[in-house]
């Protein structure tokens, strides 16, 4: 159990990247808000606090704000609900740019799932 673990870890770190462009393409938002930090703040940091609340959660069990979960719940469109569905997704669309290579989606769903889309949907 402990080696699955570890290499689920593993696997969630094996993910590379090169330098890219600085400017940022249209992207699609998705619902909008207040993100959990600011804007200048995420651009820069959101793999490392996405990191270390991988490692909090599963090693210590903590489901915070910070989890993958509601990044998705917020980021992904209005039009099909996903952060990586099209060239101008959340997060695809900016790694795509960017040449970053991330293979999060493999495990973890890229899709919206909360009350809030059922209740949207039921309309
Ligand atoms: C091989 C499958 C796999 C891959 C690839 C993977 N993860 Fe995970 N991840 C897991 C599992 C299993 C858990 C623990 C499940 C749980 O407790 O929700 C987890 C938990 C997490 C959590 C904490 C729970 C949550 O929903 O917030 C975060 C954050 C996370 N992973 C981020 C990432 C990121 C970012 C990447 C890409 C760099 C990634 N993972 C790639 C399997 C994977
Ligand atoms: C309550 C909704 C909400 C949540 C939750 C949220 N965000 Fe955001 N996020 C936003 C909004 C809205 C913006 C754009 C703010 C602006 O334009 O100034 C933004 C901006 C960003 C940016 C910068 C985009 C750019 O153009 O440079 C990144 C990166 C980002 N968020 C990642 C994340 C990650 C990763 C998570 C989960 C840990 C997350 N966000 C959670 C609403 C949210
Ligand atoms: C505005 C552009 C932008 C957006 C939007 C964005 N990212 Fe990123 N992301 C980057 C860049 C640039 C890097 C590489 C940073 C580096 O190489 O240091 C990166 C790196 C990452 C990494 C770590 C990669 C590594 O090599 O360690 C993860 C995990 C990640 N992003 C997850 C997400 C998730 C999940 C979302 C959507 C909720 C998202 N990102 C949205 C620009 C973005």
């Amino acid at each position: 159990m402990k080696i699955l673990v570890s290499l689920l870890l593993s696997l969630c770190l094996s993910v590379t990247s090169w330098a890219g462009e600085s400017a940022v393409p249209k992207l699609d938002m998705g619902k909008g808000g207040q993100c959990v930090k600011d804007t200048q703040w995420m651009r820069k940091n959101h793999m490392h606090m996405l990191k270390h609340q991988r490692d909090e959660t599963v090693r210590k069990g903590i489901r915070g704000e910070n989890s993958l979960k509601n990044c998705i719940e917020c980021h992904a469109s209005l039009k099909d609900d996903s952060v990586i569905a099209r060239e101008d997704s959340f997060c695809v669309g900016c790694h795509r740019y960017e040449a970053v290579k991330i293979d999060c989606f493999e495990c973890h769903s890229g899709k919206r799932k909360s009350a809030w889309l059922q209740q949207r949907n039921a309309k």
